[in-house]
């Protein structure tokens, strides 16, 4: 995080201390609290072939007490090994120190989404995955952001004046205000700001169908559960590389409205990209037609449901600790006072910052990370064979017992400023080392501005009769969405 704003010596002193003693108080305050929605530990007895037919409907249903305080452990399915590391040591091995061996994604993730992302950065590994790394990497660099940001803004912005004009007593699903939202920045960053809505919405609905028709996509499937692969029939599988062929034509048309009218001098990341497959790009490599689309369907699809899932756990949390809400939107009015908040505003905002992060600690949106070794290796006590599938659990490392002070319960102080970060490899909302997210400062400043500009103007509540429950599939989300009432301030 940057901080922008230069402080006298003896303030840093005391910011810090007064920091320090604000997460303090606020622990023992929330260890008063009964902690937000979590998920029952699964027996210790029940045996992996069981454990592994619930994860069919939900992954995180899977894990044991003992998984929330151990390094690392074995599992062994059918012909598959697994490896889970769950401590800093192992996923600093993993993903940064032996990247090389586990640059690929496991198999059954490759699976899943090449028939959508075709050779994507996403799936990609090895050469052609660095290639296109280096390709797509400049157009969200740091220098692009404030731009990105205005699109954030003006976005929110035409939330509030929907929400406005909705009756306050009639409820909203925050879950789908959160994707149609997130839907439409990514659209307009991607496409440039005269993609309209409808645009974006029919992306959205493409993914999803292809969701519905993929037989491989859901978490459980992507640990490589053989009953399910054999579950998967010829029709679906047709169905699926149907969907995603709607879904790159609907991207081939719009890019087609774009190459017509290009430069017009307007940012957006398929102009740039463009831009590299006709000048070579800045390595000589240029970007394929092809290669321009399937690029802007991984950014649509990583950075969409991503951002929405964790706006949607804020409110939440924020509904959840009412103190937490008064706390973010004094700093709202202190340091906004009610305009539109602009890219320079983020560093000033940092509790909204902190309440954006502790979410995704809480709630993070892909909660499942999953590499196969290319070669053998030793992690811990743990033999590797090539081949083997080695999990990262980010939901597990972050409610961790021996890593974090009461794990379960919400803190956003533990991401105030001053007080000592969390170490990388224990933290990891976007994953960490080489393949960390492309989109990871896009993706922080987007949930933080979005938060300022809503939560200026309204106060969500939930339903009081709603019981809120967890679903994991590829990502983590309220199941059933959220249905909450919109106050106005
Ligand atoms: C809160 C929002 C977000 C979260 C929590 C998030 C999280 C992640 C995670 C965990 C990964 C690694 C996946 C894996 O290794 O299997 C990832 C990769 C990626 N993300 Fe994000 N992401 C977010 C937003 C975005 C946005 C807004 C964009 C684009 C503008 C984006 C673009 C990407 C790309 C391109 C990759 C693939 C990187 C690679 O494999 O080299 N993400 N993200």
């Amino acid at each position: 995080m940057d901080h922008d704003i230069v402080l006298s010596k003896s303030e840093v002193i005391a910011n810090k201390a007064d920091d320090n003693q604000r997460l303090a108080d606020a622990l023992k305050r929330a260890q008063c609290l009964e902690p937000p929605v979590r998920v029952k530990p699964v027996a210790e007895n029940e045996g992996i072939m069981f454990r592994m037919h619930r994860a069919q409907h939900d992954l995180l249903s899977v894990w044991r007490e003992k998984d929330y305080s151990i390094r690392t452990s074995r599992m062994k399915l059918l012909n598959q090994d697994y490896v889970l590391c769950n401590s800093p040591d192992t996923v600093r091995r993993v993903f940064l120190e032996q990247h090389d061996n586990y640059d690929r994604k496991s198999p059954q993730m490759r699976r899943a989404l090449e028939p959508l992302l075709d050779d994507g950065l996403f799936v990609s590994d090895g050469d052609l995955w660095r290639q296109r790394r280096r390709q797509c990497a400049p157009s969200l660099t740091n220098a692009l952001l404030p731009g990105f940001c205005t699109t954030m803004t003006a976005s929110a912005e035409e939330t509030v004046r929907q929400w406005t004009h909705h009756p306050s007593d009639a409820p909203i699903d925050m879950l789908t205000e959160m994707a149609h939202l997130t839907a439409r920045i990514i659209g307009r960053t991607i496409f440039g700001d005269d993609t309209t809505d409808e645009e974006a919405e029919q992306v959205v609905a493409g993914f999803t169908e292809y969701q519905r028709h993929s037989e491989h996509l859901d978490m459980a499937n992507m640990l490589g559960l053989p009953f399910l692969s054999l579950l998967g029939n010829p029709l679906r599988r047709a169905r699926t590389r149907y969907s995603a062929k709607q879904v790159h034509e609907i991207i081939d048309r719009i890019i087609d409205r774009h190459t017509s009218r290009s430069g017009q001098g307007q940012h957006s990341l398929i102009e740039s990209f463009m831009a590299s497959m006709k000048d070579g790009g800045n390595n000589g490599c240029p970007m394929g037609r092809k290669a321009v689309r399937n690029e802007a369907i991984v950014m649509f699809m990583a950075g969409h449901e991503t951002t929405a899932n964790a706006l949607a756990w804020c409110w939440y949390l924020l509904d959840y600790d009412r103190q937490a809400m008064a706390l973010l939107q004094q700093e709202l009015d202190d340091v906004l006072g009610g305009r539109t908040p602009r890219y320079e505003d983020v560093a000033k905002l940092p509790y909204t910052m902190a309440v954006f992060e502790e979410a995704m600690r809480l709630y993070p949106p892909v909660p499942m990370l999953s590499r196969q070794a290319r070669g053998a290796d030793q992690i811990r006590n743990r033999e590797v064979r090539p081949g083997t599938v080695l999990l990262v659990s980010p939901w597990l490392m972050h409610r961790h017992r021996k890593l974090w002070e009461a794990p379960n319960h919400f803190v956003p102080e533990r991401f105030l400023p001053k007080v000592p970060r969390p170490d990388k490899f224990t933290y990891l909302p976007f994953s960490v080392g080489p393949r960390v997210c492309l989109g990871k400062r896009f993706g922080l400043y987007e949930g933080v501005l979005c938060l300022a500009t809503l939560a200026q103007h309204f106060t969500p509540t939930l339903l009081p009769d709603h019981q809120v429950a967890i679903e994991c599939r590829l990502t983590l989300r309220p199941q059933g969405g959220l249905p909450m009432k919109l106050q106005p301030r």
